[in-house]
């Protein structure tokens, strides 16, 4: 569905899937679960799903003929750190706008992470006060006046690479890079589990598992805190994205999205979603982060011991990436 798309690779190639075993036992073993491991995709500043949205959107930032690549997240955004280091690959200057998306407990929560990896990259990093929002932003729209107005050429990305025209491409080659795996393993996935908040991760997952009749079996876990504006940001993308590689339409129903574990704000962990980061990674050794990783962990724990997914089903967790962000909530883990 890819092959009409110029891509400008940036990960090492197909991610690995691996077997969940001591959490599936842990779980009673009625459930197989998998990671699919896209925070290991890159040697790029850690890598994460925004490589894979990148690698579509790349071609079209060189080919304007840009020399600023210009995005926004919040100050822990793994998003803005994927940006700086594709810029510094490219040998391209990168403004990043990092608003106040969370109300942090850590001191030190702008100067670690994500942020720090992004300053040392290059990148000039603009701290603003506007909070959670993942629709398009005036304090982001002002940055690409300001490098227009310095002589500079911009580039576009929006927050998490989602509303742009192919966002949701490199998560339909996901899909597809899943149905080769499973011919190789000799399985076939029922379910993927995702987080969700920008919306192009899902949104490309879908369209790509729609070809095969999966893509109400791809499960959102919100981690937005704002599901409605999430999803239907996700069908919109879904849609765009189905047109422009020819697959079938996408209805509302397609996106399915569970609100349940977002809470208490986005970017903040619950008691339980802290349980989850501790659980798999003491059963697997696999780091999962509070804003969005955790969460998806704790739904996708949380389901399996629900009995949401029929006995004997193999789910698949999308392990995006995240991890830097932890350096941000030391606090949290303080005793462990
Ligand atoms: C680690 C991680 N997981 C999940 C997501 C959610 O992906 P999306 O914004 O495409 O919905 C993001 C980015 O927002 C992320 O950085």
């Amino acid at each position: 569905m890819l092959d009409k798309f110029e891509r400008y690779p940036l990960t090492f190639g197909p991610t690995p899937i691996e077997p969940l075993k001591r959490l599936t036992a842990h779980l009673g073993g009625e459930v197989e679960l998998y990671a699919k491991r896209e925070d290991c995709n890159s040697g790029l500043a850690y890598g994460g799903n925004k490589l894979r949205k990148l690698e579509y959107i790349v071609p079209d930032a060189i080919a304007s003929g840009a020399d600023t690549l210009v995005s926004i997240g919040g100050v822990q955004s793994n998003h803005t750190r994927m940006v700086a280091a594709v810029a510094a690959k490219l040998g391209m200057k990168c403004r990043l706008i990092q608003e106040a998306w969370v109300p942090h407990e850590d001191a030190v929560y702008d100067r670690v992470g994500n942020i720090l990896l992004s300053r040392i990259m290059g990148a000039q990093t603009q701290l603003v006060d506007d909070g959670f929002d993942i629709g398009i932003r005036d304090s982001w729209k002002r940055a690409l006046a300001e490098v227009e107005a310095e002589g500079g050429k911009p580039y576009a990305i929006p927050a998490g690479a989602s509303v742009h025209k192919y966002g949701g491409l490199g998560y339909v080659g996901f899909a597809e890079e899943v149905r080769r795996q499973e011919a190789e393993m000799g399985l076939r996935f029922d379910y993927v589990v995702v987080c969700t908040v920008t919306g192009s991760t899902h949104a490309g997952m879908l369209v790509g598992f729609s070809t095969d009749g999966r893509a109400r079996n791809v499960i959102g876990i919100d981690a937005s805190c704002t599901p409605a504006q999430t999803k239907a940001q996700v069908l919109d993308i879904a849609r765009n994205t189905a047109a422009l590689v020819g697959a079938g339409d996408i209805v509302a129903d397609d996106v399915v999205l569970n609100e349940d574990y977002a809470y208490p704000v986005y970017g903040v962990p619950s008691k339980e979603t802290v349980e989850a980061i501790r659980l798999s990674a003491r059963l697997e050794g696999m780091i999962t982060d509070p804003v969005y990783e955790g969460k998806s962990m704790q739904g996708m724990i949380d389901l399996v011991k629900k009995g949401f997914f029929p006995k004997g089903s193999k789910v698949l967790y999308a392990h995006l990436g995240g991890a830097p962000a932890l350096n941000g909530y030391s606090y949290t883990f303080r005793n462990g």
